[in-house]
């Protein structure tokens, strides 16, 4: 058997594109969302559970317990800027939701992977959606931009970890900016929620998002370049494809 991929966030934007360009043509994917992903078996979870990430964490002990694959790589794309907001002034369910998504889901579900597949004798690649948000101040994206922050002081302290043990190797990837679910929801929103929308629109009508199929192949790319785990990187400084070296 082949790889063993896990792609959170499958069913849009970015996570969708992993599945399309992955790799490895004997790789069995299983796709983490709430709607079904296209291409790839569907595991249903709401990441912004405990229940959900359950879920997931069990289907992981399961398959890596019965199966005979040659590498385990999980990918944790699912994330959302909802609700787009002053912290004040947003619905505190839906705030909380966005904290347990993309704050706590990333480090239980990295956590679970991590154990799961400790002492398997076998490359096991993390990797973690991050962005730019996590250092620049966006009034209206507090809790994401705290949940981006998160994850990447998750990954430099649990990829230090792992390189002590010789474990797996766990990476955070800004992507920059890409035209997915996302961003059209961002330039839906009004000013007051978010003063930083106008950049965002400007970029969108100056044809400067990045595809995601492109994004996505540069983020298997960075998988298999070397990094050291704990690697915290982005895209965007990063040469292109086919760049000299
Ligand atoms: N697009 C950008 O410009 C950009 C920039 C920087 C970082 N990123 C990061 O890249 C990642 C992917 O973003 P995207 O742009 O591809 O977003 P997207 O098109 O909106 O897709 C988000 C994905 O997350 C999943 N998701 C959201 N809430 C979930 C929940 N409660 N439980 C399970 N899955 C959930 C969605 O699946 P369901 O709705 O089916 O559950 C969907 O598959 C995110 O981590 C984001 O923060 C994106």
């Amino acid at each position: 058997m082949g790889a063993l991929v896990w792609i959170t966030g499958a069913s849009s934007g970015i996570g969708a594109a992993l599945v399309r360009t992955l790799p490895w043509s004997d790789a069995e994917v299983i796709g983490v969302a709430r709607r079904a992903p296209s291409g790839c078996a569907h595991l249903p979870a709401d990441l912004a559970t405990e229940e959900g990430w359950a879920v997931l964490a069990r289907d992981v002990a399961r398959r890596v317990a019965g199966g005979s694959q040659s590498r385990v790589v999980l990918v944790h794309a699912a994330g959302s800027l909802d609700p787009v907001g002053f912290a004040r002034e947003v619905d505190p369910a839906a705030y909380t939701r966005n904290v347990l998504l993309n704050a706590a889901a990333p480090q239980v579900i990295g956590q679970a992977f991590l154990a799961a597949t400790a002492g398997l004798p076998l490359r096991r690649d993390l990797v973690l959606l991050t962005s730019g948000a996590a250092h620049t101040v966006y009034p209206g994206w507090s809790s994401y931009g705290a949940g981006k922050a998160a994850v990447d002081q998750w990954c430099r302290t649990a990829g230090a970890e792992e390189a002590a043990r010789d474990g797996a190797v766990v990476l955070a990837v800004a992507p920059g900016v890409v035209a997915t679910a996302m961003q059209e929801r961002l330039r839906a929103t009004p000013e007051a929620s978010f003063p930083a929308r106008e950049r965002f629109v400007r970029l969108h009508e100056q044809g400067r998002l990045a595809d995601p199929d492109e994004v996505a192949a540069r983020i298997w790319g960075v998988v298999d370049a070397g990094f050291a785990s704990g690697s915290v990187l982005d895209l965007r400084d990063l040469p292109p494809p086919g760049a000299a070296p």
